[in-house]
């Protein structure tokens, strides 16, 4: 017997009936009928229930005549079995076009998330964007009484609200919380959905912002006060992943000064031999959208001439404003002191005869042949930069070794993000690394012995060909004094010529 609430209406009804003239027996019966109306009834399948009692109510008797016959008492007649109750129901009756009026409701839904890596969407911690969740119900059944959505939620996604929740008649409560999820039930539609009908609903979701990468899960499903086949349940449920994802973007700079020297001037002898100064600076920022977690980065110095041990960089200071940075130590065998390996001269002579080269120098990850400075900042926060200053110096003299110098050098420093790296729930956004030039000149000035060297191989080269030349002449007779001999001849001759006859004529 379903819960119920009477409602009775009860009535007197009267009948006399008169035996001679003088006696009149006036018979009144109670009548009540009840109506049971189940609260909230809304579906077909319950019935409507009616029950109606009777039973003798007051009787008069009322005496034309007076008379010694005792006034005569109505009784109500039963048989066995009956009582003055009766009950009944009635059944609703309406068209249906499948067996049982099944309803058939079908539940789908998609996520619209902000971001997309590689054509998956994701969504990126730490961005303030909702998530949109769209839902389409269907029912190809019956029509579906008191259709409702119930959506189970983890604890970090919070419902804001429905899109058009009024237009639709969508209304929503949170029906309860545990296990770290939030069960939403909501009600849609106006009482019940027609057959063959579709509804789109929109919900609006926020993430927690103190919420960390992971996949959620959300499921909803669809109920309706009617009956539904078994085999038709199946489709009722949908289950949705949300991927939450850390999304780091990392901006590098690096620049170094002076961002070019010369060295090898051979008047600048110093005292010292790292006597390059050198700054390098370099500054990282996360530009989000989501938090770097353990942030780490490496920086790489070429720090010798390969494939010669000698120390040509040093760091006298490293400091950077977040974290801590330290110089990893080389596996190289590194010699610290200034007493650097001098080429001969005749070396010198030919690289400074020969044509201006160039050489480059760089760094591979885990490459021997460079300082790496490690540093790590911990969890940098979307915007924050850190900025990192290394005095290094250099000495010149290592340049010069020979073989391996030129008379260019272009020296590569790399710094680059080695943590957070790509995994499932991080994704970097950006290539992050960058790389700082620095330029070593030779001053192509000849050292003193060279050109002491050069002074005296040309002067003496001079004076032996001028010996030669001389040599060559003199043999060739050209100091013989010819002239002065011809010259004696023709006075001689011209002596002899002049005519005695005509001379003092
Ligand atoms: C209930 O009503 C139906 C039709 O109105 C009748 O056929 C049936 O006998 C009734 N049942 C009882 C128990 O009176
Ligand atoms: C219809 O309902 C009856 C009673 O609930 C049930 O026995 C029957 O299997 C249903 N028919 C189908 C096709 O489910
Ligand atoms: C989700 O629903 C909203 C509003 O109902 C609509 O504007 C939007 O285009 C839908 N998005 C997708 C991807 O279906
Ligand atoms: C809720 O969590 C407890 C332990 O954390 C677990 O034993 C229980 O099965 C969970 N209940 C549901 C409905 O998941
Ligand atoms: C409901 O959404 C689906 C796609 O999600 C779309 O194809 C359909 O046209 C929408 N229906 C209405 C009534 O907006
Ligand atoms: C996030 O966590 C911090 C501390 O961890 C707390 O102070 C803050 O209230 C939390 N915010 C939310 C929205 O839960
Ligand atoms: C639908 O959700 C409600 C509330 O979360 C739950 O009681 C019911 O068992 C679910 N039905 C199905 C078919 O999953
Ligand atoms: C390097 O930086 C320090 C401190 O900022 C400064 O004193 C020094 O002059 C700089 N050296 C060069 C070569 O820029
Ligand atoms: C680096 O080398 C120094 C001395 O050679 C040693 O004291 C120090 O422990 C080493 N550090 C690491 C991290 O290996
Ligand atoms: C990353 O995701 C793939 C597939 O989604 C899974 O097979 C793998 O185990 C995950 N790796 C980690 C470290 O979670």
């Amino acid at each position: 017997m379903p819960i119920c609430s009477l409602s009775c209406v009860c009535v007197c009804v009267c009948m006399c009936v008169c035996v001679c003239v003088c006696v009149c027996v006036c018979v009144c019966v109670f009548v009540c009928v009840c109506v049971c109306l189940q609260k909230d009834v809304r579906d077909i399948f319950t019935p409507l229930y009616f029950e109606a009692q009777y039973e003798l109510g007051e009787h008069n008797v009322q005496s034309r005549a007076s008379s010694s016959f005792p006034p005569l008492k109505a009784i109500l007649q039963q048989r066995d079995g009956h009582t003055n109750q009766v009950t009944n129901q009635t059944q609703f009756a309406r068209y249906c076009a499948w067996e049982n009026c099944s309803t058939n409701l079908q539940v789908s839904a998609h996520l619209v998330l902000p971001q997309s890596y590689n054509n998956v969407p994701y969504f990126a911690l730490g961005n303030g964007k909702s998530i949109m969740l769209n839902i389409t119900l269907a029912n190809v059944g019956d029509d579906a009484f008191l259709p409702k959505l119930h959506v189970q939620l983890p604890n970090n996604l919070h419902f804001s609200r429905v899109l058009d929740a009024e237009e639709k008649q969508v209304s929503c409560e949170i029906s309860e919380e545990k296990n770290a999820t939030i069960s939403l039930d909501c009600s849609v539609g106006n009482l019940f959905i027609p057959a063959l009908s579709k509804l789109n609903i929109s919900f609006l979701l926020d993430v927690n912002q103190n919420s960390s990468a992971g996949d959620l899960t959300i499921i909803i499903n669809a109920t309706s006060e009617n009956y539904e086949n078994n085999d038709l349940l199946h489709d009722n449920t949908a289950y949705l992943t949300l991927p939450l994802k850390y999304a780091v973007d990392f901006n590098i700079h690096g620049l170094v000064s002076p961002s070019s020297f010369i060295f090898g001037d051979p008047d600048l002898m110093p005292v010292d031999c790292y006597t390059q100064k050198l700054n390098y600076t370099f500054r990282v920022m996360n530009l989000g959208p989501s938090k770097a977690l353990d942030t780490k980065v490496e920086i790489d110095i070429p720090h010798v001439l390969v494939p010669h041990p000698d120390r040509l960089i040093r760091v006298t200071d490293l400091q950077t404003t977040q974290g801590h940075c330290h110089v990893k130590n080389s596996s190289w065998p590194l010699k610290d002191d200034c007493d650097v390996e001098k080429p001969p001269f005749y070396k010198d002579l030919v690289f400074y005869m020969s044509q201006i080269s160039k050489r480059t120098m760089f760094c591979v990850r885990a490459d021997e042949a460079c300082m790496v400075i490690q540093c790590r900042f911990g969890n940098l926060e979307m915007g924050k930069e850190v900025t990192i200053n290394i005095e290094v110096e250099l000495n010149p003299a290592v340049l010069q070794i020979s073989p391996g110098r030129h008379a260019v050098m272009h020296m590569f420093s790399t710094i680059s993000v080695t943590s957070p790296v790509k995994d499932n729930s991080t994704i970097i956004l950006n290539d992050n690394s960058a790389v700082v030039k620095l330029e070593a000149q030779n001053s192509q000035k000849l050292p003193p012995t060279v050109e002491y060297m050069i002074i005296g191989f040309s002067l003496c080269l001079g004076l032996i060909i001028f010996g030669m030349l001389v040599f060559c002449l003199w043999k060739a007779g050209f100091f013989k004094r010819r002239l002065k001999e011809k010259k004696e001849k023709i006075e001689r001759d011209s002596w002899d010529y002049v005519p005695k006859s005509e001379s003092f004529s």
